[in-house]
């Protein structure tokens, strides 16, 4: 799948109250879940329009600095925008970022945060290595996403995940070789009639811990 997709909709993405409140949820449990503070340095990876780390600034009085990473072009002018505005914090970095086809930057971040992103990788495993790469030492990764669902959720061209059962992705966490893996039950989507529940994974860079299991 393409950029087209989400270029199109992203100058009425916030118009819809229901994202809106989804991203408060998931910014309330990643809050919940992980320290967050004035010296936290945030990769927001699949950012849209920021939803989630405008929400996670106003519960956490402050953060440290933010970098929005996404791969529509179209999202991007909207964080620009954002930026420009004084509703993100005027240091925010705005990149163009596809983990599945370029490598980590090599800068380290305390915080990862991925909401509905996921399940538009088709790599998984070489996204969630590169997320282990640039995590700080102790830093934490929090994933939300679908729970696997019956391909009933896009009804757009779609060539991703369907949901992820969450036996399957803790493995996949385990193995980018990411500690203490928790997945919890987060928010929900109700699309069609439909409810569809949302979790959140959250796993912690294990290089320490991986030291002194030898
Ligand atoms: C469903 S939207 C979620 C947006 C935002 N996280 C939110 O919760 O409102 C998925 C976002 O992930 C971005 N995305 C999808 N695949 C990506 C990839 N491989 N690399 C970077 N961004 C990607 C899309 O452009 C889109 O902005």
């Amino acid at each position: 799948m393409g950029t087209e997709h989400f270029d199109d909709k992203a100058a009425t993405w916030d118009d819809d109250p229901e994202k809106v409140r989804q991203a408060e949820d998931v910014a309330r449990a990643v809050s919940a879940a992980v320290p967050l503070g004035q010296a936290t340095r945030l990769l927001e990876y699949g950012a849209g329009t920021a939803l989630v780390t405008q929400a996670l600034i106003a519960s956490a009085g402050g953060i440290g600095r933010v970098t929005l990473a996404d791969n529509s072009a179209g999202m991007r002018a909207v964080l620009r925008d954002k930026i420009g505005s004084g509703a993100m914090p005027p240091d925010t970095r705005v990149w163009d970022l596809d983990l599945e086809n370029q490598p980590a930057p090599s800068e380290p971040f305390d915080l990862i945060v991925s909401s509905m992103v996921m399940h538009h990788v088709r790599n998984l495993p070489v996204v969630l290595a590169a997320f282990a790469e640039m995590l700080a030492e102790g830093g934490h990764l929090c994933i939300a996403d679908l729970d696997r669902e019956d391909g009933s959720f896009h009804t757009h061209d779609f060539d991703g995940h369907h949901g992820f059962d969450r036996g399957e992705l803790a493995t996949a966490l385990d193995q980018a070789r990411l500690v203490d893996v928790t997945i919890t039950d987060c928010t929900h989507i109700t699309r069609e009639g439909v409810t569809y529940p949302v979790f959140l994974a959250t796993a912690r860079e294990g290089a320490a811990a991986t030291q002194d299991d030898h």
